[in-house]
């Protein structure tokens, strides 16, 4: 199953994704419906940030799998810790891309939303997954693309009532994050956000 909140969304088959994560997808209970990417006026950059956002669920989902199975909850906040931001990037710079992911309520206070993204973030604070979709943004030059993460069930132990996180995660994650914000979800409710930035024209 998925950890660090990359494989959370429902929706349709989307331009490049792969069968395997659909599938995983479908079997988790938090739906969100996405805009497709033919809805929005820039569809080839959208496409190509969902590509990009699918291939960063699909890595650290990976990552995360060996980490639960060898090391457990500790292990995998450490994953989260240390890898999520490197595959971001590794991911992105394939691509010649941007991106991210980011919260109203952070955990790591370097995933703070971008400028551009900070209305639509701090503006879907405290809703539920579902009642949001994919967003796209002009800016300029490039495209800005938000798609909402729903907290489902397994999120819970790391992102639930703070007391039972604790207990899971021991003194680690207090260690790792002091100003941790994100926690107090409940299965249902919006996590946070995938975020790219696509140079337009960009195929
Ligand atoms: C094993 C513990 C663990 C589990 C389970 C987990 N997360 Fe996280 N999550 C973390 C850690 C640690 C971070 C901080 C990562 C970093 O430093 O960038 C994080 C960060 C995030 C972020 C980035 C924004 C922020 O707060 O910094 C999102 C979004 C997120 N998690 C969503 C989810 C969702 C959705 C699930 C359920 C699928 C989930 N997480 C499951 C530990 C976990």
């Amino acid at each position: 199953m998925g950890w660090c909140g990359l494989d959370m969304r429902v929706r349709r088959p989307a331009v490049g994704m792969a069968a395997a994560a659909g599938v995983l997808a479908a079997a988790l209970s938090v739906a969100l419906v996405a805009g497709e990417p033919q809805d929005t006026p820039f569809p080839v950059e959208t496409a190509k940030a969902e590509r990009a956002m699918n291939q960063l669920q699909q890595a650290l989902l990976a990552k995360l799998k060996t980490a639960m199975e060898n090391g457990g909850p500790a292990a995998a906040v450490e994953v989260c810790r240390t890898e999520a931001r490197t595959i971001a990037d590794e991911v992105a710079g394939a691509q010649a891309i941007e991106l991210g992911r980011t919260s109203h309520r952070l955990r790591n206070p370097a995933n703070a939303p971008r400028p551009w993204a900070r209305a639509v973030v701090d503006g879907s604070a405290g809703v539920k997954a579902a009642a949001e979709r994919l967003r796209v943004v002009d800016l300029g030059d490039r495209v800005g693309v938000l798609r909402p993460i729903g907290t489902a069930e397994m999120c819970v132990r790391c992102h639930g009532p703070s007391a039972d996180v604790r207990r899971n995660l021991g003194a680690a994650l207090a260690a790792a994050y002091p100003q941790d914000r994100a926690t107090e979800f409940a299965p249902g409710d919006l996590r946070g956000w995938m975020w790219a930035e696509v140079p337009k024209g960009a195929k």
